[in-house]
């Protein structure tokens, strides 16, 4: 089969239901028209992609219109999303195709200098020039073994149920505070807090409907907000509930502290699991047993410079910094080449240069490491960094890195 016959377009708003369709058959899922509504309410049709052939929508590709928090500031960002093939059209390069056009169209447009997806497949996007910039954390252990240090302020505060309508405007509160600071977290209006607390019978898998806690001060003030479900269960020598987290943030340590141990705290519940947060969670310098909490790192949000220069100067950076960048970028050719980047915590300027270089790299690398997340040491260590003029390697990684390290709560 060829593709002659296929025509890649934007979709109509009337559209997103056939489009929806193609995608969910794509990823072999059941579909639920509840799902498809609270999709619909996030689309954006003319930032989106549907090939046709025929009648039939046989691959679809979506940019959502977000913001995100990078080292020092808050950025515009394009989220890659809705992205599928139809298995009668896998591997003739419309993926490949639909990925560089939307990558053209932002470089062309002067649209976002940022582009991030999370990946149904690790090894699909670094061809595509995106590096994995935030990984998660899956956080799991026994909930007995989970002792605080003797140390530990709870504070004299209260732990109080809601419900998800009188929650949000205290949760949202919270994570407004946070967010400037919390690299890797987006913007998240009305119909994204919707999503993130939605939460249908299909997606339950034997847990209990998604509950509610707010950490209050003794004159009310919230400060903190957890979201979780339980599974109970009970084995052979008795209770053996799960408690599974969905969120834990505070913007005290011992709001964050009362909060965690409320959930642990849990009868019949022994154990725990929180499948997406920090790699630096400070639940692990918390508890007396750092092995009550185990640890598995996967990778989370992808990061593409669309364009270098405008990406690496919406930055801020740990330490001076003044180097030349050799960029190398097949899929986005604007991006190759030299590339000064005069930069430091108070802000950054990147433009065009024909002095010689310091560090080779590809923008691949720039994504993996623009969070501060992969270090560029690593990277060279990996052979994927090339080091020109001696010492830069050094200052480079230092000033790109940060002081926390950099994770995405959620999944668009
Ligand atoms: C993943 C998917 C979008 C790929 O689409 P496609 O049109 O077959 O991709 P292309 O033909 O453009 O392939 C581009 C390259 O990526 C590779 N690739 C594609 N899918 C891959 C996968 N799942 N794992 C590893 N490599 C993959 C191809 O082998 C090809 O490599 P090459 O350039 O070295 O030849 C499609 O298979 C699909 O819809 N899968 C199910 C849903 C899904 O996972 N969507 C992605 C959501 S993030």
């Amino acid at each position: 089969m060829t593709l002659s016959n296929v025509l890649l377009r934007a979709p109509t708003a009337e559209e997103f239901p056939a489009m929806w369709r193609s995608l969910i058959d794509a990823f072999g899922e059941p579909l639920h028209e509840s799902d498809q509504d609270l999709e619909q309410r996030a689309f954006e049709p003319d930032r989106s992609l549907i090939a046709v052939d025929g009648e039939d929508v046989v691959a679809t590709a979506g940019i959502l219109s977000r913001e995100l928090t990078v080292p020092g500031a808050i950025m515009a960002m394009a989220g890659v999303t809705l992205v599928s093939v139809a298995p009668t059209h896998r591997r003739r390069g419309l993926l490949t195709t639909m990925m560089t056009r939307q990558l053209t169209e932002l470089h062309e447009q002067g649209g976002e200098s940022v582009a991030t997806l999370w990946a149904s497949e690790a090894p699909i996007y670094q061809r595509f020039g995106y590096g994995n910039a935030a990984p998660r954390a899956v956080l799991t252990g026994a909930t007995r073994e989970t002792a605080f240090r003797p140390e530990v302020d709870l504070g004299t505060g209260r732990v109080r149920r809601l419900s998800e309508d009188t929650v949000r405007p205290h949760a949202r509160a919270v994570y407004e505070e946070l967010r400037p600071s919390a690299v890797g977290w987006l913007d998240r209006s009305d119909i994204w807090w919707t999503r993130r607390h939605y939460d249908p019978d299909h997606q339950r898998e034997g847990h209990t409907e998604l509950r509610f806690a707010v950490h209050e001060e003794r004159d009310g003030q919230v400060t903190g907000w957890a979201s979780y479900r339980i599974k109970g269960d009970f084995g052979p020598t008795g209770p053996n509930g799960l408690m599974a987290i969905l969120d834990v943030s505070a913007t005290t340590p011992p709001a964050y502290a009362a909060l965690w141990r409320f959930l642990l705290d849990h009868d019949l519940v022994r154990r725990f699991r929180r499948r997406m947060c920090s790699t630096d969670e400070a639940l692990q310098h918390l508890v007396q047993n750092p092995r009550a909490v185990q640890t598995e790192l996967s990778d989370a949000l992808w990061v593409r410079l669309v364009d270098v220069d405008r990406a690496l100067a919406a930055r801020r950076y740990s330490t001076e910094l003044d180097v030349v960048l050799d960029v190398e970028d097949d899929r986005c050719p604007w991006n190759a080449g030299r590339w000064r980047l005069s930069a430091g915590p108070d802000g950054a300027e990147c433009v065009s240069t024909t002095a010689p270089a310091d560090l080779r790299l590809t923008s691949t690398e720039l994504g993996a490491g623009y969070l501060g997340g992969a270090s560029l040491t690593a990277l060279a260590r990996a052979g994927r960094v090339s080091e020109l003029t001696t010492g830069s390697l050094q200052r480079t990684a230092t000033a790109f890195g940060w002081h926390t390290a950099p994770w995405c709560p959620e999944v668009f």
